[in-house]
């Protein structure tokens, strides 16, 4: 893929959700009953769609939502478990091998994928395969991987209002591409700034627990992964029982560090307090330290529009780096051999 792929689905990315909402999801009806627990079992660009769905139905659900990011699933899966097996390429042999025992466990699953063996082996399991576009980056197709999620949860009844706040992000982010796409400048354009501002030094992004938290953990894969460069994150409250300790030594290194830390305003008014108090105590410590706020009303809303800034700074980064911010050898290295007997 070609730094001008990465381009054009970092600006389709408001499209992504609208597709999916216009095709929509139907379920068999077999998936409508009561369950104790919900799985999303994934990895990487694909898993993220999983925690943005556990923080949004912390708000909404009342059935406990979690991630699964490894070969093996949770004891607790039973038959009353509804497992979402999440891969963009459909090959990812830690989500092949958690559809596995999901599958054996006698839990519901649905499988979300572009296609490969995931498509393959639910399909003749005999569960639903929700196929979205194929050809990305799993990390680019954030919002084919996530919609779908958002619309089962919907469909089953264990969310509302899922299509109006996936509407309303479409709109704010539609929006806030005009502001940061590369027709705009520094510095005018927030994420160039960003991007000039962390050059050579170490991102460190800070969000809250059950807010922002997945948009921090988005915004250092993206600087991972499209900027070939190392970030780090961390959430509030509990940053402040740990990392903040760590601001004494080594100074060079924390003189190279930018804290960006995400903003909304929904954060608990404790949280808000914390994050200024914690500004003025690492202030001297550390490079500099950035705030991103978020846009819109809904949580989804919320998330990406902090997120989107972040995928944008991600990729004027790499830019700067001069790198293409399309390929990642390692992880296709690392799936190469793994794959070898
Ligand atoms: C993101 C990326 C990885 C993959 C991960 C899992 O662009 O390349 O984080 O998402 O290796 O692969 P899939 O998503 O195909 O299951």
């Amino acid at each position: 893929m070609t730094v001008e792929k990465m381009a054009e689905y970092l600006w389709g990315l408001p499209e992504q959700f609208t597709s999916i909402i216009e095709q929509g999801i139907k379920l068999t009806p077999k998936y409508r009953r009561q369950y104790s627990n919900i799985v999303v079992t994934g990895l990487g660009g694909s898993a993220i769609g999983g925690d943005i769905i556990r923080t949004y139905a912390l708000q909404k659900a009342q059935v406990p939502v979690i991630v699964n990011r490894d070969y093996d699933m949770p004891a607790f899966i039973n038959s009353d478990s509804l497992v979402l097996a999440v891969s963009y390429s459909g090959n990812t042999e830690e989500t092949l091998s958690a559809y596995q025992q999901a599958n054996d466990k006698g839990s519901s699953v649905i499988a979300v994928t572009s296609g490969g063996k995931l498509a393959d082996i639910a399909d003749k399991d005999g569960w639903d395969v929700v196929k979205i576009p194929g050809g990305l980056a799993p990390r680019a197709a954030t919002g084919y991987l996530f919609t779908p999620l958002a619309l089962i949860l919907e469909e089953l009844g264990i969310i509302q209002g899922a299509v109006h706040d996936l509407q309303e992000t479409a709109q704010v982010l539609k929006k806030l591409r005009q502001e940061i796409q590369p027709d705009i400048d520094w510095p005018q354009n927030q994420a160039r700034v960003i991007a000039r501002e962390i050059k050579n030094s170490l991102p460190v992004i800070w969000g809250s627990s059950a807010r922002t938290e997945t948009a921090a953990m988005r915004w250092k894969a993206q600087i991972n992964e499209n900027s070939k460069a190392p970030a780090y994150c961390n959430n509030f409250p509990e940053l402040n029982h740990n990392e903040i300790v760590g601001f004494g030594m080594p100074k060079d290194l924390l003189s190279q560090m930018v804290i960006i830390i995400l903003r909304d305003p929904q954060d608990h008014p404790q949280v808000q307090k914390r994050i200024e108090i914690t500004r003025d105590v690492i202030r001297s410590q550390v490079k500099n330290i950035i705030e991103v706020q978020s846009r819109g009303e809904s949580f989804l809303a919320k998330f990406y529009s902090l997120a989107y800034v972040g995928d944008y700074a991600s990729f004027y980064l790499a830019l700067e780096y001069g790198i293409n911010p399309s390929p990642v050898e390692v992880i296709d290295f690392l799936k190469r051999e793994l794959a070898k007997d």
